[in-house]
């Protein structure tokens, strides 16, 4: 199977997806970078081998086209910083998968993971999900919670949601490529 992964930032989760292609982990060839903007995942996917295509604007515009080419078995989201239009989330639903840096419903949309410690919560994670045409509202894959010590400043929250981030994007993607899993209404579950 084949992946493409979306990003317009700094492409670290796009990073561990190509690595763990490269390294076999995850079953599943990385077909290209798209972007939609110039941002620092490009460089790592140029360092990684990977192809790059980056959208014109409007960046849906090409995008189907896009697809019909590169025919991936999922469209991942990893920081891709646009919201999915509704006629092609119902064209790919439930193909394109989002990950998002709190326990959704909680602090969707930006800078999720600042809203969660301004908010005071104790307790938050990431949470992966199909994509619909709502703010970070789709059908929930997979969630990890994580506990807020006093002693963390922003920053070191920051930087272990990314670190949860990577040990399970290419998990959960792998399985969602060689595992069955059914989608009834909200909830997934996995299995025939
Ligand atoms: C991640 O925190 C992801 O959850 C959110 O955007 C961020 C992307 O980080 N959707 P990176 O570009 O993969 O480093």
């Amino acid at each position: 199977p084949s992946i493409v992964v979306l990003a317009s930032g700094n492409g670290s989760n796009f990073q561990v997806l190509a690595e763990k292609s490269l390294s076999g982990e995850l079953i599943a060839d990385v077909k290209a970078l798209i972007v939609d903007r110039a941002c620092g995942a490009i460089e790592r996917a140029k360092k990684l081998g990977v192809e790059v295509i980056i959208l014109s604007k409007p960046w849906y515009e090409d995008f189907e086209k896009v697809m019909a080419n590169l025919k991936p078995d999922l469209i991942v989201l990893a920081g891709f910083m646009r919201i999915i239009p509704e006629h092609i989330v119902a064209k790919y639903f439930p193909k394109i998968v989002n990950i998002h840096p709190s326990l959704l419903p909680a602090f969707p949309g930006k800078d999720a993971i600042k809203q969660a410690y301004d908010y005071g919560v104790k307790v938050t994670g990431i949470t992966i999900h199909f994509v619909d045409a709502g703010i970070d509202t789709g059908p929930i894959i997979f969630q990890k919670a994580i506990e807020i010590e006093e002693n963390w400043d922003l920053e070191t929250l920051e930087s272990k949601i990314h670190k949860l981030e990577h040990e399970n994007y290419w998990r959960v993607i792998n399985n969602l490529l060689h595992k069955p899993y059914k989608i009834e209404g909200r909830k997934v579950t996995w299995g025939v």
